[in-house]
């Protein structure tokens, strides 16, 4: 039985990528490493959570000893990483915690990893998940590429770019097999809302102002989320050592488009009169450092590995919606906090 270690399992794209492998491959024995911050949350699992082929142990990946003797214990054949704080807003207030956790948290990963793999790399595997915000802002033309320079602005995307660097440095300075993917703004279920979709769509459901930073004319290039878990499968098993591939929907949106597009979506389902949501919009000061525009080229992936998006943006961002219209309760406990409490009940007997 192959063991893979996802960390970060718990969180939104985590979550959709640790059902996808426990579901699709019996075969495989999947780990989720989890520290349980307030991004994550077992609920998002609670389908697949008594699988015979899936543990979680919690865990915090900036604590060195505990991941030497974890990987020590448990010997895995891969890690997808994906563990990480991952808003940007959060990153300008609290600098620090994201060069704790996205860049030490990485380096002792692969540390264990060389570690425990020190006999033989074969057919072992160090995955990567990074954003294709480390290459900066683009202006109105042009995509990012797989060799586009690093030009990361916000503490966030510079932490996600230096632990980036050190997986490839593991790669050329140890031989370690490792691959990077550069993703663009994911949405679907399961998202924390704190990112604009999900935000959006809990206030304009409470009737509470959309706050848009600056004029709204900032661009971002959407991907269904489990187009994005469909991606990071096909480029796991594509056993092509040292390489990056980006992913994105070839799907830009100015900001103040979708979120009017959300808001017109919304009037129908919540049977308000048209234009009724979008009186809740409000324009605010601008967030410092903004990216204007993201945009991805993945014809590299799509013509090495034959992967393209499978869904239509306006077709995920209904489904979406109404995902999060019939889980308000999921949307209350995470609000309120009260998720936190599942963890408890959940595990607090149980021996792993
Ligand atoms: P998320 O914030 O929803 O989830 C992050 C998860 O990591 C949470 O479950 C959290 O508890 C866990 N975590 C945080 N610190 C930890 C620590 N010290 N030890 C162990 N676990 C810890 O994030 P997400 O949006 O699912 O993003 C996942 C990964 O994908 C990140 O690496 C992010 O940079 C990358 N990414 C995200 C997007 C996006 O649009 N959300 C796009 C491209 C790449
Ligand atoms: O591009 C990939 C990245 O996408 C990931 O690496 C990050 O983890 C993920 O958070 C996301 O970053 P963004 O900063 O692009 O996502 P966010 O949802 O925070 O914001 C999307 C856009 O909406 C951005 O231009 C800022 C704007 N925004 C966001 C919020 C939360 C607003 O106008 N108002 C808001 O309240």
């Amino acid at each position: 039985m192959k063991k893979i270690l996802v960390t970060g399992g718990a969180g939104f794209i985590g979550s959709h990528l640790v059902r996808l492998l426990v579901n699709k491959y019996p075969n495989y024995s999947i780990f989720n490493l989890d520290k349980l911050t307030y991004a994550g949350n077992l609920e998002n699992l609670s389908d697949v959570e008594n699988q015979p082929n899936y543990t979680f142990i919690k865990g915090d990946i900036v604590n060195a000893e505990f991941i030497d003797q974890f990987f020590k214990e448990y010997k895995f054949d891969a890690v997808i990483h994906l563990a990480a704080e991952s808003h940007v807003d959060r990153s300008i207030s609290n600098p620090i915690e994201f060069v704790q956790t996205n860049v030490l948290g990485t380096v002792n990963l692969l540390n264990s990893s060389k570690s425990i793999w020190s006999e033989s790399y074969q057919d072992k595997l160090f995955y990567h998940v990074s954003t294709d915000e480390v290459y900066g802002s683009l202006g109105e033309d042009g995509l990012f590429t797989e060799d586009s320079k690093y030009d990361p602005h916000s503490p966030y995307s510079a932490s996600k770019a230096s632990s980036d660097h050190f997986v490839r440095a593991y790669y050329d300075t140890y031989g370690m097999p490792v691959i990077i993917s550069n993703c663009s703004n994911n949405y679907g279920s399961f998202q924390f809302p704190e990112k604009l979709i999900p935000l959006f769509i809990n206030n304009i459901v409470n009737n509470k102002p959309l706050p848009v930073y600056g004029k709204g004319e900032n661009i971002r290039d959407w991907l269904w989320v489990e187009d994005h878990a469909r991606a990071i499968d096909v480029i796991f098993h594509s056993n092509k050592l040292g390489e990056t591939y980006n992913i994105g929907g070839h799907n830009e949106w100015k900001n103040i488009d979708l979120i009017k597009l959300m808001c017109s979506i919304m009037d129908k389902k919540l049977m308000r009169d048209e234009g009724e949501s979008q009186k809740l919009i409000s324009f605010v000061k601008d967030r410092a450092g903004h990216d204007m525009r993201y945009a991805i080229d993945s014809s590299k992936l799509k013509k090495e590995l034959e992967w393209e998006p499978s869904l239509q943006f306006e077709e995920g961002l209904e489904k979406t919606i109404d995902w999060y219209l019939s889980n308000e309760k999921w949307l209350k406990t995470v609000t309120s906090g009260d998720y936190r409490n599942y963890y408890e009940s959940q595990y607090s007997n149980r021996q792993i």
